[in-house]
């Protein structure tokens, strides 16, 4: 049985009551709209840990725009359905108001790995994240908190976070988990269209043959140009940004003198697509 508790007063009972048993807690926060990506991450951390904690929290303080939160998908009662089938032990889904009190001041940033890509082109956005994750880490007390590499940055800007707060947990990068045809899973492909859909995996077949072609000693900064017109062309509207960054720290990369991550963030109709490979 999972259990569903809502304040973090109720969570921290029961997790002094795990450790008092030596018990190794993992956490996997969320947003909910569970799909199997989430699921991978929760079963890493149910394999890693004794303990697992699935928190659903659609976090208000890191949407930049109002429109993207209230279309956000919720499903509670599937989402705890499928954390059931999981074996998960605790669903943590606290109200706004719980985790954004009557005069809750703090904002946790973090500077450097934040700023590029998804922090130039969402103002404010990982500053949402590292409040939320800092405060989630506090009230769940996990040992192990579990990450997709789907949000690449997220993790570095997490990674960044515990180190420099000295936060005593260990943070677990998870791979992307990909549908069959090789869209990145992710709670927002369900507002795309069926048209949309079917032109939605280009991203990634058009981020692998730059990758491979990358590999193979073709310019850097070419090979990025033309992947951006083929994005273009493959019915996407913008390309926010589309690069080749150091695989730790996200510094710009000229050329492959080091391990690197492509990045990428492109619009298809209303909906925002974000993804990344190692190249
Ligand atoms: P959300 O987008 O719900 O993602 C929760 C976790 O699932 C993140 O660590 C994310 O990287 C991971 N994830 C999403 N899609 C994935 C996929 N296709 N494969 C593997 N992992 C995937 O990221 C957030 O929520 C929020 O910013 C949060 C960290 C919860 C803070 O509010």
């Amino acid at each position: 049985m999972t259990q569903v508790i809502r304040t973090s007063a109720e969570l921290r009972e029961k997790v002094a009551a795990w450790k008092r048993s030596g018990m190794l807690v993992g956490v996997v926060p969320t947003m909910g709209a569970l799909h199997d990506g989430h699921l991978s991450l929760a079963r890493a951390a149910r394999e890693q840990s004794d303990r697992v904690i699935v928190t659903i929290f659609v976090n208000p303080m890191q949407f930049n725009n109002p429109d993207d939160l209230t279309k956000y998908p919720r499903d509670e009662a599937h989402d705890l359905a499928l954390l059931e089938a999981e074996g998960v032990d605790v669903l943590f889904a606290p109200g706004v108001d719980e985790v954004y009190p009557d005069g809750f001041a703090t904002t946790v940033s973090v500077s450097g790995v934040s700023e590029p890509l998804e922090g130039a082109f969402r103002p404010g956005h990982f500053d949402g994240v590292a409040t939320v994750v800092a405060k989630l880490f506090g009230m769940t007390q996990a040992g192990r908190a579990f990450f997709g590499e789907k949000d690449w940055q997220q993790l570095q800007v997490v990674r960044r976070l515990v180190e420099d707060l000295n936060i005593p947990i260990r943070i677990i990068g998870c791979p992307t988990i990909r549908e069959a045809d090789g869209l990145a899973m992710s709670s927002r492909n369900v507002r795309l269209s069926a048209a949309e859909r079917a032109q939605a995996p280009a991203l990634h077949q058009i981020m692998q043959a730059a990758a491979a072609e990358i590999r193979d000693g073709a310019p850097v900064g070419e090979t990025l140009m033309n992947a951006q017109a083929a994005i273009l062309e493959a019915g996407f509207s913008a390309v926010e940004y589309l690069e080749l960054r150091s695989v730790e720290g996200l510094r710009p990369m000229a050329n492959l003198s080091e391990p690197a991550r492509m990045l990428v963030a492109a619009q298809l109709g209303d909906v925002r697509l974000i993804d990344n490979i190692a190249v």
